[in-house]
């Protein structure tokens, strides 16, 4: 269901209680960045604390005279001051010394590995940048990207940056439609893609999708594309004469000299589009000073990082998790880090903890829908490595369920590497919820308390706070560095999505609670909120519930429409390994949730599937589910990560059991 904006009565039930609490570890505060004064600092003046940052952090052509001018909803961050995001990633690092530390450890999915200094990053990227320039853009050009996993990722995104051509990278996973529905609003100039990448095990062309996308597209002039496969790619790449050129024709013979171009710190940097559930994506603009600000604080602090740390984000750059944590902030913080092309489970379920037992990875950043699919295989996989190197792990992407938290510190973490639950939107830019390590007491299951500076708040439908132990809708109550400033070409739908719902304040569109200690349990998307007999139950409660249970690895759950009680609860199940799902089995589930919610959140029906549907970057698509648990034709499944997993669940659907 979506909740009705005009309902009187929006707070969500708070029936899960997760009690455990983990203190931070004092050997590991005494060294940490971040410390508790920062909130004191930051509470005082919070943007004399951003202007603070901004100047010992970033590197000025022209120093700002205004932090803010805020014009609800719109905000202009350091106005007056110039800057360059490629510069601040990479020739400062080179001029104080650091060209030779390594900026990317590159690992493709056969197993080839390249390795990249920060000098030969800005190398290559400055090469890049007079290639684009040859190409015919110039600052302030749209370019979009849409590649593998491979280093030329990265540097695209910086060359763009570096010549001021804002770029919008769509994730190479998405359809020919996706992407030509993507270039036309941000009407680029440029394509760069490449011929394909390797997914598990086999090489998958990408070419061919731009192909087709680009006879919808009249304003690209030209395609750049890497050549990754070769001729691992059975029937080679077409390519189109006068429009497409190859990367190693045009880049390699480029000038190594290249200045950044001085941009304002209010220039757009990118754009990226967030997939609506009806209507077209949204175009989420982010510029340049504020956005990169955000990201490189929230990355030194959040995840602790020091010189020597070797730092992995698991996540694809298309999200804006890659483009934050893998990209800017990191390069921002001079930070050596892993990319990699391919997929957990590739060629087994052994490859993340080979790579960070052999890179010495100390920080892991990645989803709970990773950490689940590691917990359904089982601990074994990791127990075969040292990951001794781990310091500090992190989640993000979907609340996290308190059983893949305490599964992810004891099985990856040895039962105490902090772990930092970070929430964050496209839209925020930057983390904005998150225990900071060896100052915050975590809670399995809580992101716990707003950065420093970020003021978020949990309100009632009449938009007033709730007191401690309630929920209700998350707010942002002040502008922050990184937001969004807009989406492209629609300032109305701007208004009208974030800020309207609560005037005066930031709608993210989340459901949450503040138990009685005030700590941040985030509860899903509000259209995530199930109303059964007048009782708002947050799907997530349910699933962790369920996932609590001893036979399950994953759990979705949805609302269906019900006579009697309004919605009735749906669950979807994915039992582990090894576990007979029989109809014993999904009693004693139902039992199970009733047990620990209540018997209000025991599920009405409950179907085991071997899988469930999820959209490229990990998230459960609920909106189908409701589609099938409805027997409705199936919306927009242009995100969806794996279309057979529809099928399969739906044909089983008629079986569930009541
Ligand atoms: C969800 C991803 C709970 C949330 C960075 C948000 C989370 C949406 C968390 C944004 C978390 C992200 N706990 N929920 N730690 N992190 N979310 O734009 O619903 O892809 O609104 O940004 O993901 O997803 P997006």
């Amino acid at each position: 269901m979506s909740v009705d904006p005009t309902q009187s009565s929006p707070e969500i039930e708070n029936l899960l209680a997760e009690t455990r609490t983990f203190p931070p570890d004092p050997a590991f505060a005494a060294q940490a960045n971040a410390t508790a004064d920062l909130y004191i600092e930051a509470e005082a003046d919070f943007e004399a604390f951003w202007a603070r940052l901004a100047r010992e952090r970033l590197d000025w052509f022209e120093p700002f005279h205004t932090t803010l001018e805020w014009d609800l909803p719109f905000s202009k961050w350091f106005t007056g001051g110039k800057l360059n995001i490629s510069y601040n990633c990479l020739d400062r690092h080179v001029a104080n010394g650091l060209g030779d530390k390594v900026a990317y450890h590159w690992i493709g999915e056969p197993g080839d590995t390249r390795t990249l200094t920060f000098a030969d990053l800005l190398r290559e990227v400055s090469k890049t940048t007079n290639a684009l320039k040859e190409l015919g853009v110039g600052t302030g050009d749209r370019v979009a990207i849409y590649m593998p996993m491979i280093p030329e990722l990265p540097i695209a995104m910086l060359a763009c940056a570096r010549l001021g051509a804002p770029h919008t990278v769509i994730f190479g996973g998405f359809s020919a439609e996706a992407l030509s529905d993507r270039i036309n609003d941000a009407e680029a100039k440029l394509v760069i893609t490449a011929d394909g990448g390797w997914r598990r095990g086999k090489p998958a062309a990408l070419k061919p999708a731009v192909d087709e996308a680009l006879a919808l597209t009249p304003t690209i002039e030209h395609t750049l594309v890497v050549r990754r496969l070769g001729d691992d790619l059975p029937g080679g790449t077409a390519m189109s004469d006068g429009r497409d050129v190859w990367w190693h024709d045009i880049v390699d013979r480029q000038s190594e000299d290249c200045p950044a171009v001085p941009l304002d710190s209010e220039h757009m940097l990118y754009l990226l589009y967030t997939s609506g559930t009806t209507a077209k994506p949204k175009g989420i603009m982010h510029t340049t000073a504020g956005y990169l600000l955000g990201a490189a604080v929230t990355h030194q602090m959040v995840f602790d990082i020091k010189p020597d740390d070797v730092y992995w984000c698991a996540a694809d750059v298309g999200w804006v998790t890659g483009h934050s944590y893998i990209v800017y902030g990191p390069l921002a913080n001079a930070t050596t880090g892993v990319l990699y092309e391919g997929t957990p489970d590739s060629p087994t379920w052994e490859r993340w903890w080979q790579i960070i037992e052999e890179y010495k990875v100390s920080i892991l950043y990645c989803a709970p829908t990773a950490i689940r699919a590691h917990m359904k295989q089982g601990p074994q996989y990791a127990q075969a490595h040292d990951l001794t190197s781990l310091r500090v792990l992190g989640s993000v992407g979907e609340p996290i369920n308190p059983e893949a938290w305490l599964w992810y510190q004891e099985h990856i973490g040895r039962g105490t590497v902090p772990i930092v639950d970070t929430w964050w939107q496209t839209e925020t830019g930057m983390i904005m919820i998150t225990p900071l390590p060896g100052v915050t007491a975590t809670k399995p299951g809580s992101a716990t308390f707003p950065f420093p500076g970020i003021a978020a708040d949990v309100v009632d439908g009449n938009g007033e706070s709730v007191p401690l132990g309630g929920g209700g809708y998350l707010v942002l109550k002040r502008p922050w560095p990184a937001m969004l400033r807009g989406i492209y070409g629609d300032p109305e739908r701007y208004k009208a999505t974030y800020w309207s719902r609560f005037p005066g304040m930031y709608f993210a569109g989340d459901g949450a609670k503040r138990d009685v200690d005030g700590y941040l349990w985030l509860l899903g998307r509000v259209d995530d909120v199930m109303n059964v007999s007048g009782h708002r139950i947050s799907t997530i409660e349910v699933e962790s519930a369920l996932v609590d249970h001893q036979s399950v690895a994953e759990a979705a759950v949805v609302g269906k429409n019900d006579p009697i009680t309004g919605q009735a609860i749906f669950a979807f199940v994915i039992p582990k390994v090894g576990i007979d799902a029989n109809e014993a089995l999904g009693t004693e589930l139902r039992e199970h949730v009733a047990k620990v919610i209540g018997p209000i959140a025991k599920p009405k029906f409950l179907m085991f599937t071997p899988d469930l549907p999820k959209t490229r970057s990990g998230k459960i698509m609920r909106r189908l589910l409701r589609d099938i648990a409805e027997g409705r034709a199936l919306g927009d499944t242009t995100t969806l990560a794996d279309g057979g997993v529809v099928e399969t669940i739906r044909e089983k659907s008629g079986t569930a059991e009541e």
